[in-house]
């Protein structure tokens, strides 16, 4: 085999299973509506769940900090940490109510900077089914050992740590093994706050739970959770009521609800003061411009004050389930702003994408192997943009899609 089979035959395989991905060209962009390929769409695949991306404050404090350059010119560690990089940190340490927080350049960097900076060989990171890629690839590359659990099952996450216990303890008491026994590895459990594809939430208590009674870390991203859930828009622990005691470490990204780019995590003092010092991605990475921090600052601001923004998105969820639900289209479960519309079949999937674009909507296709097998959909997200009448004419579009995809063969 050489490189060009190589690179051939994955494609030939992308195109006989309809898994071909292309990047759509936005030239304008006002609120929801957008300019694709030289055509007007209201956009319904965007996770900018607040509407803050193209907030006037947020920009104004993009376009004042930026006077004094743009990139942040070396790591945090070396000479990259500004003042409103320490100031962004702060702020999200107190909205979300934790010890501490520090920047990373992405969320998916964060990931894996963070499994790769507390895991080790012998150690177990156990995991949704579902959770997010970067997630898995932590794990995989943090060299414990990854044991994924069914979808949401709490007690499905107990049965996997008790196997890892059996798995890694020799028989037999402490005493009985001997001063040379191997010490027993260390377990951490690692959940989406909000699935990022299916828009359900974790059972984060019962989790927390599981994690206390076994000495377990807790690490929660909650990319899609922060800004839209829980008093305030702290986010998914918030909303279950739970604290840094029972999470210790959380994601937040400030690509969605917050409407710019980068993550933050935030947690326990010492468990930030080590990924400070250790987190590879942190470290040997270029700090975030200061103007992008800046920018996200005041979208923090504003997030934390939203709560008229966090009900119109209520309602518009409840509005949308309602009329999508009587119309016949069948939904995942969901109360978040993530709205899953099932096609199942890959082809179908596409069809129906097509056919909203036809009619001036963007909801893109998700197929393998973002979901899993037999699993294509279209992932729907609502914003505090969108209006009701907005979400009217999606569910009539979605319904009009539906019908004509199921003339498509598959
Ligand atoms: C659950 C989840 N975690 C992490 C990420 C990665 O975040 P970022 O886009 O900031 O790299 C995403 C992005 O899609 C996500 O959905």
């Amino acid at each position: 085999m050489t490189w060009d089979t190589r690179i051939a035959d994955a494609r030939a395989a992308r195109d006989a299973s309809a898994r071909r991905r292309v990047r759509r060209i936005v030239t304008r962009r006002d609120g929801m509506r957008c300019e694709v390929d030289g055509r007007e769409l209201l956009n319904f695949c965007s996770n900018d769940y607040l509407g803050l991306s193209q907030h006037p404050q947020v920009i104004a404090a993009w376009r004042d900090a930026s006077s004094q350059g743009v990139g942040s010119t070396a790591s945090a560690l070396v000479c990259g940490h500004y003042a409103v990089h320490d100031a962004l940190e702060r702020e999200m340490a107190d909205w979300l109510e934790t010890p501490r927080a520090l920047l990373f350049g992405s969320g998916f960097v964060a990931n894996l900077a963070v499994l790769q900076a507390l895991l080790r060989e012998g150690d177990t990171c156990l995991q949704d089914r579902l959770n997010h890629a970067s997630l898995i690839d932590a794990a995989k590359l943090s060299g414990a050992t990854l044991r994924r659990y069914p979808h949401v099952d709490a007690e499905g996450a107990a049965r996997q740590l008790h196997n890892a216990a059996m798995h890694r303890t020799p028989a037999g008491d402490s005493a009985s093994r001997g001063r040379d026994a191997p010490t027993p590895g260390l377990s951490l459990i690692a959940t989406d706050g909000v699935f990022s594809m299916d828009g359900d939430i974790a059972p984060l208590r019962e989790l927390a739970t599981l994690a206390h009674a076994n000495d377990a870390l807790l690490y929660v991203d909650d990319a899609h959770g922060i800004g839209v859930l829980g008093a305030h828009g702290r986010g998914s622990i918030a909303d279950a009521g739970l604290c840094t005691r029972d999470v210790p470490l959380q994601l937040a990204t400030l690509g969605k609800a917050l409407g710019t780019y980068g993550a933050i995590v935030a947690g326990d003092a010492d468990l930030i003061g080590h990924l400070a010092e250790t987190a590879r991605g942190h470290v040997y990475s270029t700090a975030l411009p200061p103007a992008l921090a800046a920018a996200s600052l005041a979208a923090v601001r504003i997030a934390r004050d939203a709560d008229d923004r966090r009900e119109h998105l209520r309602t518009l969820i409840a509005r949308f389930r309602e009329h999508a639900l009587r119309t016949g289209l069948e939904l995942l479960s969901s109360t978040t702003p993530i709205q899953a519309v099932m096609a199942l079949d890959d082809r179908r999937a596409l069809a129906m994408s097509r056919a909203l674009e036809n009619d001036g909507l963007w909801v893109s296709a998700i197929r393998p192997p973002t979901v899993p097998e037999g699993r294509a959909r279209l992932r729907v997200t609502l914003t505090a943009l969108h209006r009701d009448a907005d979400v009217d004419r999606l569910v009539d579009a979605l319904a009009h899609a539906r019908d004509i995809s199921c003339k498509v063969p598959a």
